[in-house]
């Protein structure tokens, strides 16, 4: 099974017991190394300060595999690249490896990595209520950069079951949660079973209240599993949104015209809207809400 978060959960317990005692195995396994090497688990620490069981291999490129003890390295190594050697390590590193674009300024991204690898792989979210500047720079994207860029869309059946029983804009009135699994989480589970990594635009700076703890490589404990352990890179995590701005005007990278209008952070129509002078850029998504909800799923772990 390839997302079984829940099933996941309730095996913590027991993990939580064998890791004692496999430290002392692993312990005894460094004086000498042997079979039980290959075959414990392992607990990686994420981005939110939970744990990950992980299997001690992780499959890369070389079909060589990475330990949970690599990954932690990796975490030390990489937080003081910069997202540009970042993104050449991600590339290195996985084979089956790809770009989530918001259609925003994480338009950054693509273009850095098209500096460092000739096998960019991309793909966004389509959930059918984004604006029609974010379509035209999704599709300006493509081009510009000759992309392998793939459009998701969510279940036909789930989304016309819900506009059928609670209408178009139902998330004003029981919030996004629902909306958001539909027609952005269940086309982001599709993907993420196909991959080893994946890579977001995700930024400190962009939420004090969910994500000034984001870590530039995790395990990913929303959508991997024991079964399928997944790695995520941020490279952009410890970029500021000035420094995004920089990097965009200084290379000329496309951006989407909204946000000449305003805009600051992206998502869909019916839940962004401008922000105003020294508003932070978070206010101007789902601004019903309050502020330790404004995450769609994406990057939280599944309840
Ligand atoms: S969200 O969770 O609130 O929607 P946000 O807009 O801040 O996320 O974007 C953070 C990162 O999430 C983006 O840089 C991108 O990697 C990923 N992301 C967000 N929306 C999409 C989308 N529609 N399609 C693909 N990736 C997305
Ligand atoms: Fe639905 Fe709004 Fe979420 Fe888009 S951001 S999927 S419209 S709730």
């Amino acid at each position: 099974m390839l997302f079984a978060p829940v099933l996941g959960r309730r095996a913590y317990g027991l993990h939580i017991m064998l890791s004692t005692v496999d430290r002392h195995l692993s312990t005894l396994s460094r004086r000498r190394p042997s079979a039980y090497n290959l075959m414990q688990t392992h607990y990686f620490a994420t981005g939110n300060g939970s744990a990950m069981v992980l299997p001690s291999k992780l499959p890369d490129r070389k079909g060589i595999m990475t330990t949970d003890a690599t990954l932690q390295d990796w975490q030390q190594q990489l937080s003081t690249q910069s997202p540009k050697d970042i993104l050449r390590f991600a590339h290195k590193q996985f084979s089956s490896i790809t770009i989530s674009f918001s259609g925003a300024e994480d338009v950054v991204l693509i273009d850095l990595a098209r500096k460092v690898s000739d096998r960019v792989q991309v793909f966004t979210l389509d959930t059918g209520r984004l604006h029609a500047e974010t379509y035209q720079f999704i599709e300006q994207v493509r081009k510009h950069y000759d992309l392998d860029l793939e459009v998701l869309a969510p279940e036909r059946e789930r989304v016309e079951a819900l506009v059928r029983e609670k209408g178009l804009f139902s998330f004003y009135e029981d919030g996004h949660k629902e909306c958001c699994g539909i027609r952005k989480v269940d086309g982001l589970k599709r993907k993420l079973a196909t991959v080893d990594a994946w890579i977001t635009g995700q930024r400190r700076d962009q939420s004090p209240s969910t994500r000034s703890d984001v870590p530039v490589v995790e395990a990913d404990t929303a959508f991997g599993s024991p079964e399928h352990p997944l790695v995520k890179f941020n490279p952009l995590a410890n970029w500021s949104s000035q420094q995004v701005w920089e990097y965009i005007r200084m290379f000329d990278v496309p951006y989407n015209p909204l946000h000449e209008r305003g805009f600051i952070s992206i998502g869909c129509e019916p839940c962004t809207r401008p922000v105003l002078p020294n508003q932070h850029e978070r206010e101007g998504r789902w601004w019903w809400e309050e502020a330790t909800l404004k995450e769609c799923g994406l990057h939280s772990s599944q309840d």
